[in-house]
């Protein structure tokens, strides 16, 4: 074992399925790019699970960090700070026209944050309706509407007022509802749950079924959002508005950040006390965030990412035909995507990836997510998928 896993081994609580000698041990970053200790590179088409939207140390973004830093690097929420109102006005600005922001600093954060004013919102109304296969994060309201059994069934007693309906069937989301549902609560693209795409008709269903029964419609976009799917959000795909969205991962550029995004209509549910964070909206991260939104808001960045997308799939499809007995399916939208395969392969394909020099993640047994930067040329798109061609020949 090198020192750094003797190291992780003796003082980082296992939760993270490392293994000494595969996992590498990233110490660099520089577009598309991360390189371990020993000097190797590896084509990162994994974006740190969608967070590295703009790829590794973007010189931008690090500028935004390093000038903020010098001047102011935190301040409490007991006081104005300017980065923040600025990222909450190019937020709402490029959102929802009329909403207004509350800062967390993870999604999970933004998830309790939606779930919190959804309970606020009608007295009596507590229940949230969330989907099978769901992912919304890990403390305990959040994990409670994850929609998947192995990460709640330790941690009992959950949270009340929970329950999972199908992910694209309106009716078994309709049949859930009663006079104490306050909310429903989807991700437009399932991520963890292994990339799964909502259905037109079922996202749209949503929105006039929650406007019949006078409940919240919320999207988590924390992995979708952020120009991922060729949008800045992904519901934008549809043009199904919702009522509160959770927001993190890719809007920070590297940095920690959760935000809940509140349509007009719920600016002035939480009151003064309701609710809070101490980093909350810091103004390094803030900083860092306006850089990321300007890189994804330039003209033609998000149409990029579209183009980039359909060549991804049209490269994994061509791998489909290519390994019939081994590559099932293509699942996405824009660059979040994944391979579903026939096998339960999916770990020994990541492992072998990794020894190539691709970085890619396996959910469950039979599916290969991938979520490169959204920077990507299509060169290196070409890159990583004939590296995960070698290695569906491997297997
Ligand atoms: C859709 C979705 N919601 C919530 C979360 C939780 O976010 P965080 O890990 O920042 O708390 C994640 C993380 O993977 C996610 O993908």
């Amino acid at each position: 074992m090198s020192k750094t896993e003797q190291q992780e081994a003796e003082y980082i609580i296992n939760t993270y399925n490392r293994k000494p000698g595969l996992t590498p041990c990233l110490v660099r970053g520089e577009g598309v790019y991360v390189w371990d200790k020993g000097g190797k590179k590896y084509l990162d088409f994994l974006g740190g699970l969608a967070v590295n939207v703009i790829g590794h140390c973007h010189p931008q973004v690090v500028e935004a960090i390093c000038k903020q830093a010098g001047i102011l690097s935190h301040v409490s929420n007991i006081y104005y700070s300017v980065p923040q109102v600025k990222l909450a006005e190019q937020l709402i600005q490029n959102t929802m026209p009329g909403g207004k922001v509350f800062f967390a600093n993870s999604g999970t954060e933004a998830i309790e944050a939606a779930i919190k004013l959804s309970r606020r919102y009608k007295p009596g109304r507590f229940k949230i309706i969330s989907a099978e296969r769901s992912f919304h994060g890990r403390t305990l309201a959040a994990l409670t509407a994850t929609g998947q059994l192995k990460y709640r069934e330790h941690f009992n007693p959950l949270p009340e007022g929970f329950s999972y309906a199908t992910y694209n069937d309106l009716e078994s989301f309709a049949a859930l509802i009663d006079e104490q549902t306050a909310a429903i609560l989807i991700e437009p693209v399932q991520g963890e749950g292994g990339i799964y795409v909502a259905e037109e008709n079922f996202i749209s269903g949503l929105r006039e079924l929650c406007d019949r029964e006078g409940i919240l419609l919320i999207f988590d976009e924390i992995q979708s959002g952020m120009g991922r799917t060729g949008k800045l959000w992904a519901h934008q795909n549809w043009g199904v508005r919702p009522d509160l969205m959770a927001v993190a991962k890719g809007l920070g550029g590297g940095l920690p950040i959760g935000a809940l995004v509140a349509a007009e209509d719920y600016t002035s549910v939480f009151e003064p006390g309701d609710h809070a964070s101490t980093f909350g909206g810091n103004p390094v991260v803030c900083s860092a965030a306006m850089a990321v939104l300007k890189i994804i808001l330039t003209e033609g960045f998000l149409d990029d990412v579209h183009e980039k997308g359909l060549y991804l799939k049209k490269g994994l499809e061509k791998l489909i035909s290519s390994y019939p007995d081994l590559a099932a399916e293509y699942r996405g939208l824009g660059l979040m995507c994944a391979l579903e395969l026939k096998k339960p392969v999916a770990r020994q394909i990541y492992e072998k990836c990794i020894t190539t020099g691709l970085l890619i993640n396996a959910v469950g047994d039979t599916t290969l997510r991938l979520l490169p930067p959204l920077i990507i040329t299509m060169d290196e798109l070409q890159e990583g998928i004939d590296i995960i061609g070698s290695a569906l020949t491997e297997c």
